[in-house]
């Protein structure tokens, strides 16, 4: 382990002389790993709260997680597009919906990017987004349940990795298609046809201010490139939306090769406002197209899934003046605006430097129209005419770009596995530290706003090595916060976290906390089985199906017997949890069935599905440590065969009717 560590840290040691623009970069290396006071940075008193919460993706677990900053704790995990047996998100009758898409139930995905509503590109603590790259979806969390409300499907797309980044009042969220496909409704094409017949499609999906409510306003159809991660812009930019793109050169094999051929990429540039006019004059085509919108009610405590069939698309070829090309070296990734929307960053995986685009000159140059051809009919601005200049040597393999508040940027760089501050103005790198190891993605509070808190910036690396104790060929994803409130940044903590994070963002906790929902008030439950109280508790037989009315107090279900339920029923057990106290949720299991818990928040009712497969006596519990008699909150159900004549009933705290029902049955 030593050894590794030595090996790795020369090797940065190297990256650091061979790229640093200060000679003294490498002394400060030594000292840069570890603050001295680190540790009473990242300690936050037993009782007390992190200053931060940190929204982090799940990658390809398909979740979010709540991660507390600057301590590491992780808080929650929030279940998104995958199924999550702890809560029975996916798993329920209520939430199975949510997974619905166009291809039918999808129950996982690859999560990617987190983006935290805004206004006036400011964080408001109402929602945050994130998108699913494998099946196209963005989801909207609630920052006040810190549950998913709401998930809709993108058509006409394939790995929705350019998503789902917001413009400055949360419009829209958009949705950038990695794979260029062709369009959905002519989809049988050779896929050597790929420079005639594909697309690729981005989305803007609408946002309601009040609800929060989604729909895919347009679709623009652009010509057939990757897209790989976007940004809106801010202030006076606050009308672009910006795009970094590679496979420009439109291959379909080999990628690793025939898509690095050229020098330049591009930044797609948007005038989005113009979309709206031209939507407003008629320019826009309803196209056919099939996609899932699934939106979970906070009143009903349940899900609905509804497939649309058409969808409003913009062909740039017939809207001048929309989209904008402006070249960028060499297979950029991160896209990143800066807090005053006047710099748009290109992070060229490839690229020995990292070009800073500026928005004046941008406007200028379609003014001027000071073009260098065009890509499939989309003009291409000239390189020099654009850009506010280049920051020389960074470092090896920018990735993704954010900002201190202070002037400066932070760019992380994977091959060099490093930490860059540069000035935004004057171009020149002021710091560098290692990371631990090969980092992706970054986050500083409020990094990509118009208002970044600062303070810290969290690195999430692809490699952990030997950072933790060994767990198997599999380790935990390493994150690592520094300390950036002075002129050197400095190492302050190292923490797992769940999945593989691809991007996160930090927000105050001062902005949700106090918005925080505790309970669900029963009397606003409008669940079709919900039972207000156990005198409204019941069973009841349609046919083969049979719904049991419950509750949940503690500490005992109301029925607890039930009997009269035959092979060949299909049961609905419809929990509602009676508490109206905070934190005190129950669970519900049965033996033998074939999906997962229910975990009941108070006030709600949540329904899990149970097919029995043998006869006799099934116990069931509370799966959630609810009260000294936790243990005790159990109960039975009683399978009888297919055409047994044992009545339906059903009770708490005494005995079954049934009993005496079959006594005398057996009389007679
Ligand atoms: Cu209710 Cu344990």
């Amino acid at each position: 382990m030593k050894n590794r560590f030595l090996k790795i840290a020369t090797y940065s040691l190297a990256i650091l002389g061979a790229w640093s623009c200060k000679p003294s970069a490498d002394k400060t290396a030594s000292s840069s790993f570890l603050a001295g006071d680190a540790a009473e940075k990242v300690y936050v008193k037993p009782g007390t709260h992190d200053e931060f919460y940190n929204i982090v993706s799940g990658g390809f677990n398909g979740q979010l997680s709540v991660v507390g900053l600057p301590s590491g704790r992780t808080l929650k995990i929030i279940p998104v597009f995958s199924q999550f047996a702890e809560s029975g998100w996916g798993y329920s009758e209520e939430t199975k919906p949510m997974l619905n898409t166009s291809h039918g139930f999808v129950p996982w995905d690859d999560s990617h990017h987190v983006a935290l509503s805004t206004t006036k590109s400011e964080h408001d603590g109402r929602w945050a987004f994130i998108n699913g790259n494998n099946t196209p979806r963005i989801a909207r969390v609630s920052l006040s349940t810190f549950r998913t409300e709401e998930i809709i499907e993108i058509p006409n797309s394939g790995g929705n990795h350019s998503s789902p980044f917001v413009t400055a009042n949360t419009e829209y969220a958009v949705a950038g298609t990695r794979f260029s496909v062709p369009p959905d409704n002519k989809a049988d094409v050779p896929i050597s046809s790929f420079k005639q017949n594909f697309k690729g499609y981005i989305s803007f999906v609408s946002i309601d201010k009040t609800s929060g409510r989604m729909g895919i306003k347009f679709q623009l159809k652009t010509p057939g490139v990757s897209y790989d991660l976007a940004r809106a812009g801010k202030g006076k930019s606050a009308g672009w939306f910006f795009f970094s793109t590679y496979n420009t050169e439109q291959a379909n094999s080999l990628l690793e090769v025939n898509a690095s051929q050229k020098d330049k990429d591009f930044i797609l540039a948007v005038n989005w406002k113009k979309a709206e006019e031209y939507l407003a004059q008629g320019k826009g085509k309803k196209e056919p197209a099939k996609y899932a919108h699934n939106v979970y009610s906070e009143e009903t405590h349940s899900a609905t899934s509804t497939i649309i069939n058409e969808v409003m698309t913009l062909d740039p070829k017939e809207c001048p003046d929309l989209l904008y090309f402006m070249p960028c070296p060499k297979s950029p990734h991160g896209c990143d605006v800066d807090p005053t929307g006047q710099y748009i960053v290109g992070s060229g995986k490839l690229a020995a430097v990292i070009p800073v685009f500026s928005f004046d000159k941008m406007l200028k140059a379609i003014a001027n129209k000071t073009y260098d051809g065009n890509f499939d009919g989309i003009p291409v601005l000239k390189y020099d005419a654009v850009l506010h200049g280049e920051v020389k040597k960074p470092g090896l393999g920018p990735l993704h770009t954010e900002f201190d508040g202070r002037g400066n940027a932070i760019t992380s760089f994977f091959v060099s596995s490093e930490l860059v501050k540069w000035n935004i103005e004057k171009l020149e790198v002021v710091d560098r530290v290692p990371t631990f190891y090969s980092v992706g993605h970054l986050s500083i509070p409020g990094g990509p706003t118009a208002k970044p808190w600062g303070k810290y910036v969290v690195a999430y690396n692809k490699i952990t090595k030997d950072r933790y104790l060994p767990t198997g060929p599999e380790l935990a994803q390493s994150a690592q916060l520094y300390d950036i409130s002075g002129d050197k940044m400095k190492l302050l903590l190292d923490f797992p976290t769940i999945g593989e994070p691809h991007y996160a963002e930090s927000i105050p906790a001062s902005l949700i906390e106090k918005n925080n929902k505790k309970i669900f008030k029963l009397e606003e439950n409008k669940h079709p089985y919900v039972a207000k109280g156990e005198k409204e508790t019941k069973v009841v037989r349609k046919g083969k199906e049979v719904h049991v009315y419950m509750t949940s107090i503690r500490s005992h279900f109301s029925p607890d017997n039930i009997e009269g339920i035959k092979l060949g029923d299909v049961v609905y057990f419809h929990l509602t949890n009676l508490e109206q106290d905070w934190d005190v949720p129950h669970g519900f299991a049965v033996r033998g069935a074939l999906n997962a818990e229910i975990l009941v928040m108070p006030g709600e009712t949540s329904t899990l599905k149970w097919v029995p497969t043998k006869v006799g006596v099934t116990p069931m519990y509370c799966t959630d440590f609810c009260s000294a008699l936790h243990q005790e909150m159990q109960g039975y159900i009683r399978v009888s065969p297919a055409g047994s004549n044992v009545p339906l009933t059903w009770g708490t705290g005494k005995n079954n009717p049934s009993a005496e029902a079959e006594k005398n049955v057996a009389k007679k």
